[in-house]
Parts: C-alpha cells; sequence; structure tokens
C-alpha cells in the first residue's frame, strides 16, 4: 500500500510533482497521463532519486523519504530502469544472484530464490548466457527477474514494454499480472500503453502537470470525460 499526502517535487522553478495526495492500495496499479506529467519523477521519489520538497510517502505505513536507497533496496523497493542494468559479461543467473548481495535472504536459500525469479521470467533457458548476448526482450526479462529475489515488497515499473512487439509485451504483461500472488509484492506500473494498463491494473492514478487528475477503478477513471480530454484526446 503507498499512502501519498501532500507530497511536493521541484526542480528549480519546475513544480514536477504538486501538493500530490494518493492511496494505491491494489495488488497491481497503473500510473498514467501526459508526457511530463511526474511519472517518472515519482518513481524516482519511491525510489529515492530524488528528494521531496514536502509531503509524507508511507510504504505498508512505512515513512520512505526519510530512507536512503540501499536502505529502500533492503525494505523491499524494487524499480526497473528505462536503460537496462544488465552486467555484460555475467550470465543471467548471476546478474539475478547478484541483487541478492544487496537484499536480506536466506543464506542456503539463495539459489532457489534465483531459480523461482528466472522461471517467473521465462529465463530458465538461457540462465547461463552471458548479458552480452541477450537481446532486448531478454535484457528486459532480467530487469524482471531481479526485482523478484529477496523478498520485494513494492515494484516500480516505469515503461517497461517500451520497444518490444506484441508477442514479447504480451509474455511480459503476465509476468507483471502474476507478480502480487507469486512473490507477495504490490506493482506500480507506468504504460503508454492504455490497453495493457487496463488488462492488468485494477486501479490506477491519472496526473497532469505533476497533479492528480483522477484515481480509483482503471475502468471508471479510462472513462472519466476528464482523463479522456487531457490524456486521450478524446
Ligand atoms: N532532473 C530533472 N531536472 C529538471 N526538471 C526535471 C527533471 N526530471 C523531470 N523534470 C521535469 O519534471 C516534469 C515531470 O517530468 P517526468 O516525471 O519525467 O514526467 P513523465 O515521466 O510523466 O513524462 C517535466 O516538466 C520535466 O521536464
Ligand atoms: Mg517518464
Amino acid at each position: 500500500m503507498i499512502q501519498i499526502r501532500g507530497l511536493t517535487v521541484a526542480f528549480g522553478a519546475v513544480i514536477a510533482l504538486d501538493a500530490l495526495d494518493a492511496l494505491l492500495d491494489e495488488p497491481v496499479c497503473g500510473l498514467i497521463g501526459p508526457n511530463g506529467a511526474g511519472k517518472t519523477t515519482l518513481v524516482n521519489l519511491l525510489s529515492g532519486f530524488v528528494p521531496a520538497r514536502s509531503g509524507d510517502v508511507r510504504v505498508d505505513d512505512t515513512p520512505l523519504l526519510g530512507m536512503d536507497t540501499a536502505r529502500r533496496v533492503r525494505f523491499g523497493l524494487r524499480r526497473s530502469f528505462q536503460t537496462e542494468q544488465v552486467v555484460e559479461d555475467l550470465s543471467v543467473w548471476d546478474n539475478v544472484q547478484a541483487m541478492l548481495d544487496h537484499v536480506p535472504h536466506p543464506l542456503d536459500g539463495s539459489d532457489e530464490q534465483v531459480h523461482r525469479a528466472l522461471e517467473h521470467a521465462g529465463l530458465l533457458d538461457c540462465a547461463a548466457v552471458p548479458g552480452a548476448e541477450l537481446d532486448l526482450f531478454r535484457r528486459r526479462m532480467v530487469e524482471v527477474a531481479k526485482a523478484l529475489v529477496g523478498e520485494p515488497r513494492l515494484i516500480l515499473f516505469d515503461e517497461p514494454g517500451a520497444g518490444l512487439d506484441e508477442r514479447e509485451s504480451r509474455v511480459l504483461r503476465d509476468a507483471i499480472a502474476a507478480i502480487p500472488e507469486r512473490f507477495g509484492a504490490q506493482v506500480l506500473l507506468i504504460d503508454h500503453d492504455v490497453d495493457l494498463i487496463a488488462a492488468i491494473c485494477t486501479q490506477t492514478l491519472v496526473l497532469d502537470f505533476g497533479r492528480r487528475l483522477a484515481l480509483g477503478a482503471t475502468r471508471e477513471v479510462l472513462d472519466d470525460p476528464a482523463v479522456r480530454q487531457a490524456y486521450l484526446g478524446a
């Protein structure tokens, strides 16, 4: 559960998030809005890459803003990056295994965790392949697998489907949708593809100029005239 109260993030004179209030409490939540609306800023704020000017953010009732990024990772926060952070000369297995150096995990259960994450991401057949030999889709899936080890609590995906073809997007979509049930983590998903959001997110937050334009059940939000006007161009 993500509780946001009066959150303002500014870059100099640019107010990227403007006194935002939101309660996101569904297993898979969507975050949409026009370019420049503040979506990536919210992901950066949650993962500790940008500071808040004011406000309060809690995840599962724990205040986040005082925690540095390393502590947030240990707490269970995960994010995918728009440019994949795959180590070229490490195997797929070792790329995922390396995540465990930063998070709490049982000493004798790490192989099992890596195996489970790779299986979920459909990467078991290329576990031994070095990062350098992976195509875009598999790099993306390595990002997903890395987010799944070490007891994730909240996973943030910022446009994970960008550049993928339709079949690849479907595989990614199914993998993301199944995360809460199989790994116990909440998911916050940013995507331009409204059909994707509608397919797997039960609750959606719409931002526009750093403000909350709508928040609620995804279907209702997408049918909201204000949302259609500002975002869908209807
Ligand atoms: N590091 C930064 N420095 C200055 N301005 C930024 C920075 N990051 C984002 N912004 C500005 O904040 C606003 C929100 O950007 P962003 O969160 O990237 O939007 P979105 O992801 O919804 O497209 C934009 O006006 C953008 O130019
Ligand atoms: Mg963005």
